[in-house]
């Protein structure tokens, strides 16, 4: 895992951005895997200033979400669908069949899944592949488990994640229980994988992650295994690495 040390979050979202305006340089009609969160906002943010500057064109990548509530439609101003409208896709020009997220209201949930996975081969793999992870090491939802998670999947949030993302919502009742979520094999397939990580909050996970022990325990550990990815932290979150 190469490691770089941005200043701020601005800085890591300016790097990571030149990491998918690169990718997409060599390859326009790149498959992105994409995520949700604070983290990447500085990065979504980079691109659109990329995109307004001409220096980038997304017209021909398609993209894959890592994942998605089960029970929001994508309308649903919290699904993860709306967020990627709202802060990335329409700011690039996207058209709606660029986009991929699973679908949390399918009636046959694991068909879904299984769907999605198969979009994704078709689609000939993940070229370059967006992360966050939260403060248990979970990335997408694979929250810390006794085994890696294969392809995707339902998944059931801990009360950790729960509390966590209680603040886009009303009231934690209103938080969904489940999401759809890629595993963390689909996850590792990935041809390449960026993983940012800022603040203070996640300097302890982000030492984990890196430098701990591999275990589905810390669900990012397994990408000290993976050959081709690069984590870009702040100051603050990378304040605890030793190497
Ligand atoms: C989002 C996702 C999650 C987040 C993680 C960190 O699609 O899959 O794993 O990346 O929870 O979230 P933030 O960036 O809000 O701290």
């Amino acid at each position: 895992m190469q490691v770089i040390v941005g200043k701020n979050p601005k800085a890591v979202g300016e790097m990571a951005a030149s990491l998918f305006i690169a990718q997409l340089l060599r390859k326009p009609d790149s498959v992105l895997g994409l995520a949700t969160g604070s983290t990447p906002l500085p990065l979504y943010e980079a691109l659109v200033r990329a995109r307004q500057a001409g220096a980038l064109d997304a017209s021909r990548a398609v993209t894959f979400n890592l994942d998605e509530y089960v029970g929001l439609v994508p309308e649903h101003p919290q699904s993860y669908c709306a967020f990627m409208w709202k802060h990335l896709f329409a700011d690039l020009g996207f058209r709606p069949e660029q986009a991929h997220l699973p679908n949390g209201v399918a009636g046959d949930l694991e068909a879904e899944c299984a769907r999605y996975d198969a979009a994704i081969d078709a689609a000939g793999g993940i070229d370059l592949q967006l992360l966050g992870i939260g403060h248990n090491g979970h990335i997408g939802f694979n929250e810390p488990d006794k085994a890696f998670s294969h392809g995707t999947r339902v998944a059931e949030l801990t009360s950790s994640t729960i509390e966590a993302n209680r603040r886009f919502f009303a009231s934690e009742k209103e938080v969904p229980r489940r999401a759809l979520t890629m595993g963390v094999l689909t996850i590792f397939r990935a041809r390449g994988i960026v993983l940012v990580v800022t603040g203070a909050a996640k300097a302890d996970i982000t030492l984990a992650m890196a430098e701990g022990d591999i275990t589905p325990e810390v669900p990012a550990s397994v990408l000290q295994l993976h050959p081709n990815t690069v984590l870009i932290a702040d100051e603050a979150a990378a304040a605890k690495l030793r190497r």
